[in-house]
């Protein structure tokens, strides 16, 4: 593996105190952010296949960070890197994160998601890591017609490979957990949006794409009515539940929707966008046939996370909105005056 050293050569003696893997990808780069930021050492594990180095600039050369550039699925090296740093915790968000992609291709799905995943379980349990965090989507519950999904009650039926590896880990965590006494939380991310998400990506989520064609004062496509609602919740607050999990010393397993509980529509983004956008643009929006398979609402129970950890999402749509557009790099305005 290859030492992309950000503390300028300064390679940490004692090693890390959390491990992050898929650390230069959209979420990984603030939970690397906002580790350091409580003091912690952090080493960051990722192949860049999809992460970026820009996403890391703002931890470049500082001493509690480093990045290693490196594959999850190369067992060996994962192995080492653990018995170089053998750090106290691990927030794995590493995958092939694209939906569609699972589907186009399930061995990669299972290759990465599943077995690579069970890779870094494993280097984890054998370096005694007492912690690890997981990744985990709403992807797992498929489409329910439940109003809000909680975790227990809720049906789990995925409607795609992608969604079944992320169950699958959930359920090796937990076993884990049991046998192993690790302090094991697995996270289910909702519609995660924010700065650092790639607009240029087919598979990015919806909000970057719109931001970045209401800046290019380009039309905007929306798949059915719009009326398609979903739960969206801000980059940094997930950042802050994956590294209060990651700090999290009980052992045994939990399982938590990372979600706000409000529901959104696709039109109310494209309004909320335009509305936030300096110059009040009045978006062009083209409709489309609807999209098949395309759940039509997904809605998340953020109580369970708020009564383990404490943990509340704090930033309301219109706020999240605000700074992503302000951000003006990737997945914000990049229009400027
Ligand atoms: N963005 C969302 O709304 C959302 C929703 C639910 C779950 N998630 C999960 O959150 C995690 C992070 O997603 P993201 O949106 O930040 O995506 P991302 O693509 O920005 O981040 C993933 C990172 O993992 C790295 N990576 C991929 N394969 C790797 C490998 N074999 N070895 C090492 N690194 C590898 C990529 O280079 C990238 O930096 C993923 O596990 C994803 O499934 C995201």
């Amino acid at each position: 593996m290859a030492d992309k050293n950000f503390a300028a050569g300064e390679k940490n003696s004692k090693g890390a105190d959390v491990l992050v893997t898929g650390a230069a990808g959209f979420i990984g780069s603030h939970v690397c952010e906002e580790l350091v930021k409580r003091g912690l050492r952090v080493v960051g594990l990722d192949d860049l296949s999809s992460g970026r180095l820009d996403n890391l600039a703002p931890l470049a050369d500082h001493p509690c960070f480093r990045l290693v550039e490196g594959d999850i699925c190369d067992a060996t090296a994962v192995d080492q890197l653990f018995q170089d740093e053998h750090p106290a915790a691990v927030a794995h968000l590493a995958a092939l994160v694209s939906v569609p992609r699972s589907i186009d291709d399930p061995d990669e799905n299972f290759r990465l998601n599943l077995a690579g995943s069970q890779i870094v379980l494993e280097a984890a349990r054998i370096a005694g890591t007492q912690r690890f965090v997981f990744a985990s989507s709403a992807a797992v519950y498929g489409d329910t017609r439940a109003p809000t999904h909680t975790e227990e009650e809720s049906s789990k039926h995925p409607l795609s490979p992608y969604g079944a590896a992320k169950l699958a880990v959930e359920h090796l965590l937990c076993a884990h957990a049991h046998c192993f006494g690790m302090s094991a939380t697995a996270l289910r991310f909702f519609n995660v949006y924010g700065p650092r998400q790639d607009p240029s990506s087919p598979y990015s989520g919806v909000i970057s794409i719109f931001a970045d064609r209401l800046a290019s004062g380009a039309p905007i496509t929306v798949f059915g009515d719009g009326e398609q609602t979903r739960d969206f919740v801000f980059v940094q607050d997930v950042a802050r539940g994956v590294a209060d999990a990651a700090q999290f010393q009980e052992t045994g397993f939990r399982v938590v929707n990372c979600c706000t509980g409000r529901a959104s529509s696709v039109l109310d983004l494209v309004q909320g966008l335009a509305q936030s956008y300096h110059d009040e643009v009045e978006p062009q929006v083209f409709h489309q046939a609807p999209r098949a398979g395309e759940i039509r609402h997904s809605l998340g129970d953020p109580s369970g996370f708020a009564r383990v950890f404490g943990w509340t999402p704090a930033t309301s749509l219109a706020d999240g909105l605000r700074e992503l557009l302000a951000s003006g790099g990737r997945g914000g305005m990049l229009k400027q005056g």
